[in-house]
């Protein structure tokens, strides 16, 4: 199995402490300094976090207010002036990390280059410049598409000096799905590569923003910039498109960060819930530099001799924060990967790893099952004696794997810290300290610091020792998202009225289901709405069944998740179709060709089940619940008894 079942959780009771050298010169260094500062932040949250704002950052201006809290909606050091290119950037320059490592890049194939924080100032300040020649002002939204190439951080450090808020699309998007965010966010231009490399191949970025701005369907895009990395050859619409590198080297390199107000827009970033549209998550510039600071800082215990590495793509949430934002604002050394483990090259973490000295690394639970199951081999012929601290995030991770990742690759030396967040929170929420809390393998432990989290039932009320409930937060933190961008009225409902207000104390939905165990620790046990989990890759099922039905043959489609070992959740997709259209193997693959060309690869069907008619609650609701037994071959289990046509699921079940 590879989620954490309830049996398998409720029998782990091995729990492992931190190493005493590595508590001795962390910052957290004790089970008992975190309950103080947990304590300390709970009595008086406000207090907490003004505190760190003003030692940790820098500001152009102090704020007026702390917390403005208007359920549901927060504002963090209103009235204060900042900008996180500057804390990422310019602070650094004035201390002996002028000509420290900020980035290290390991391309595909075989290029690598690295920029100290000089360097890397230098580029942003000089592409902000480009943006601002090209006519991009602070407030617009610009979208990036890029491969995970310096430019990528690049283009987000210039967006943020000059005050325009970036809305990063993940590569593996479809020129559809770049279309609606860019059509959402009203973007005015778009940064992004003639192609980027992927496991062995050019995925062709500039062809598919040239799809995406087709027929003049998003007319507020006035300029593309494109970075040369493949150099295959692309078509460049002149007085659009424009070459990155010769805007780059006519640039001045003097452009003061602009002082933003603490709440003014930072970035967007779309992302899937229960309903078929993605949402724009919205986080705002101070509280999100705070958050992600504090907590880059305490869970990786960020020092100045580390060497940093988060596999993530800079697309989603785990980019922006602990690739770009948290590791730069440390004034940490930040390394970014182009490349992704494949069969073709089994040991390519590993080699980087030993390559670069990694000494804090942080991948997904699916990336470490699928190395179990390349074999130890790989990373046992490298030397992975740098390694300090291990992190996983996007998943709960299953014991097994949680062990391997312990054994294997942190020599047993190496603390765990399992992070439990979401694009929503802006960065880590239960996690532990890796000098202070003691861990159990599969748990995400216990809150950061100031994140009143709690497991409470429908009304609000918090559960009892190990039962199931909803993961819910308390109170406001700074890294929390803002709203959705253009819609509050869906950032109440779906965040804030699940869980009825009661005596105006509004609780923070997360989606998903958790328990806490008989000594406090959190364990995760998974999404509890129609968002499904594959590779750490989070996706709605009414987003796949839109794309389904968009299929001229398709009548109805429900899309559930079935477990899979290696991905967590693989999609199945239960379809009727029109009248004359055949179920047959080349409709199969035509349908998930369809998504894929709607939504992106990482949306393709493992399976299609084609029927008759899918079951429905008498008032037409589908039974997911039913169709998920179905997908992973389990007895169908629970109450039928709302169900319209019993009939239906006899013939499902002869039909699987
Ligand atoms: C969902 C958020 C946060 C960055 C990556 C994904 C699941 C995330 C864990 C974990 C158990 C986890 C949750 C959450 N999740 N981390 N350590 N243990 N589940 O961000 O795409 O916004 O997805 O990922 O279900 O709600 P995201």
């Amino acid at each position: 199995m590879s989620q954490p079942t309830i049996e398998s959780i409720l029998h782990e009771g091995r729990v492992f402490n931190p190493p005493a050298a590595f508590s001795q010169q962390a910052y957290i260094k004790s089970l008992e300094e975190y309950q103080q500062l947990f304590d300390r932040a709970k009595a008086n949250p406000t207090k907490f976090w003004e505190d760190l704002a003003t030692k940790e950052l820098h500001w152009f201006e102090k704020w007026h207010t702390v917390l403005d809290w208007q359920p549901p909606f927060a504002k963090w050091f209103d009235g204060g002036k900042i900008n996180i290119s500057y804390n990422c950037l310019d602070r650094h320059l004035t201390t002996w990390r002028k000509n420290k490592a900020a980035l290290i890049w390991e391309g595909e194939p075989g290029d690598s280059r690295t920029l100290t924080y000089a360097q890397l100032h230098r580029e942003v300040c000089q592409f902000a410049n480009v943006l601002k020649h090209l006519g991009v002002q602070k407030g617009d939204v610009v979208g990036i598409y890029m491969p995970m190439i310096p430019e990528a951080a690049i283009a987000m450090l210039a967006c943020a000096r000059i005050g325009a808020a970036h809305t990063v699309v993940f590569g593996g998007f479809s020129a559809e799905a770049l279309r609606d965010r860019l059509i959402d966010g009203k973007a005015t231009a778009v940064i992004t590569a003639d192609g980027g490399w992927r496991k062995d191949a050019i995925v062709p970025l500039k062809d598919q923003v040239d799809k995406a701005l087709a027929d003049g369907v998003v007319p507020t895009v006035k300029n593309v910039l494109v970075v040369e990395r493949t150099k295959q050859g692309v078509h460049m619409e002149s007085g659009r498109d424009h070459w990155w590198h010769e805007l780059q080297k006519q640039a001045s390199a003097d452009c003061p960060a602009e002082p933003m107000n603490s709440e003014d827009l930072l970035f967007v970033l779309y992302t899937s819930g229960s309903t078929g549209k993605p949402k724009g998550v919205v986080h705002t510039t101070g509280g999100y530099n705070l958050y992600t600071h504090m907590t880059t800082k305490w869970v990786f215990d960020i020092q100045d001799t580390d060497v940093y590495w988060c596999t993530a793509d800079v697309g989603w949430i785990t980019g922006h924060s602990y690739i770009v934002y948290g590791p730069l604002s440390n004034g940490a050394t930040t390394l970014m990967y182009e490349g992704a483990p494949r069969a073709s090259n089994p040991g390519c973490f590993w080699d980087v790893i030993e390559k670069y000295g990694v000494t804090v690394f942080y991948t997904a639970p699916t990336a470490i099952r699928a190395f179990i199951k390349m074999g130890e081999e790989h990373p046992n012929a490298r030397d992975l004696s740098s390694l300090r601290l291990l992190g996983t995030v996007g998943e709960p991770i299953n014991p097994e794997a949680w062990m391997w990742y312990h054994r294997v690759i942190g020599g047993e030396r190496c603390p765990i810290v399992d992070t439990w967040w979401q694009t929503e929170t802006g960065g880590h929420m239960i996690t532990s300290l890796p000098g202070a809390v003691p861990t159990k393998p599969g748990s995400a432990t216990f809150p950061f610091p100031g994140i009143l989290a709690d497991v409470v039932d429908l009304d609000g009320n918090s559960v009892g020792t190990n039962e199931g409930g909803y993961l819910v937060v308390r109170h406001p933190w700074p890294g929390m998202m803002r709203t959705v961008f253009g819609d509050d009225d869906r950032f109440r409902r779906t965040y804030w009225e699940h869980i009825a207000p009661v005596d105006g104390q509004y609780l923070y939905f997360a989606g998903d289901g958790a328990r806490r165990d008989e000594d406090g620790y959190f364990w995760i046990m998974g999404r509890v709405d129609d968002v499904i989990n594959v590779s750490g890759h989070r996706l709605g099922t009414m987003e796949i069944e839109s794309a389904l039905v968009s299929h001229p043959a398709v009548a109805e489609a429900a899309v559930v998740g079935k477990p899979d070992e290696l991905k967590g959740e693989e999609i199945v997709a239960f379809v009727t179709l029109e009248g004359t259209a055949a179920p047959n193997d080349d409709l199969v693959k035509a349908l998930k060709q369809h998504v894929v060309g709607e939504i992106g690869a990482l949306a393709r069907p493992a399976e299609i089940r084609f029927s008759d008619a899918l079951p429905k609650t008498r008032s037409g609701k589908i039974m997911r619940r039913l169709l998920r037994n179905l997908a992973s071959g389990q007895e169908v289990s629970g109450d039928t008894s709302t169900l319209e046509d019993r009939s239906v699921l006899d013939k499902l079940r002869e039909g699987s």
